[in-house]
């Protein structure tokens, strides 16, 4: 009997068993690759400008996505806390995304906006300034550091190889554009876009 051969013989039964198993996998992943909703970028967004391209790379240094996730899911409680669930189409030009799943803090997907860059100035200088009974750590040498900008074209370069539609322009001008800003400046520039491109109905 066929059958008898591969329960004979762990090796082919074991590729077997992965060929049946991916081809659920399969089915559910290559779809994504083709479809509009999880390529196209959301109408109207535009690409992270230098100043907060650098505010990204100062979150992921200091490594607030340990304790801020940025996905919004689409349950009630969550919409009716930070408003419009969040959409594929807003982070296809975000190479890596930073979804997270650690809610320390709350979620940071719809933050533009929400707080003066004064309040976002204060709060991370120390957030005790600002909320009494927080356990968010304070980042003081942000206002001291000044913005390194000696990568900013070679990284907006890079992204458009991964299809960021930077211009020429965009890019020549990368370097004076964060010249003399320091890294809390670019920080909050960050933060004050997050969510931005879907309006934040709360
Ligand atoms: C150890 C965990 C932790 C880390 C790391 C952390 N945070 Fe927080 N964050 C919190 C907590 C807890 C709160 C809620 C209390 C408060 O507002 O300070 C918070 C609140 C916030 C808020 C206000 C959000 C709102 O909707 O009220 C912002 C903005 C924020 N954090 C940004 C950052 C940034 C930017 C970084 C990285 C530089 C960072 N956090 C790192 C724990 C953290």
């Amino acid at each position: 009997m066929k059958h008898e051969v591969i329960e004979k013989n762990v090796g082919l039964m074991a590729l077997l068993m992965v060929f049946a198993v991916s081809i659920g996998g399969l089915t559910q992943i290559v779809p994504l690759f083709f479809q509009d909703v999880t390529n196209k970028p959301v109408e109207g967004m535009k690409p992270y400008t230098a100043l907060q391209l650098e505010g990204r790379d100062i979150y992921i240094r200091e490594g607030c996505v340990g304790c801020h996730s940025q996905m919004i899911r689409p349950f009630r409680a969550e919409t009716e806390r930070y408003g419009h669930y969040s959409v594929a189409g807003e982070s296809v030009w975000d190479h890596p995304f930073l979804w997270g799943s650690k809610r320390t803090g709350p979620d940071l997907a719809r933050v533009g906006g929400r707080y003066s860059d004064d309040w976002h100035r204060a709060h991370l200088y120390n957030p005790r300034n600002v909320v009494p009974e927080s356990k968010m750590p304070s980042y003081p040498w942000l206002v001291a550091q000044l913005v390194d900008n000696s990568h900013t074209d070679t990284k907006m370069r890079t992204l458009r190889t991964l299809g960021v539609p930077y211009s020429d322009a965009d890019i020549a001008g990368a370097r004076d554009a964060v010249k003399g800003k320091t890294e809390m400046d670019a920080l909050v520039a960050y933060l004050q876009v997050l969510g931005t491109a879907i309006k934040n109905k709360r």
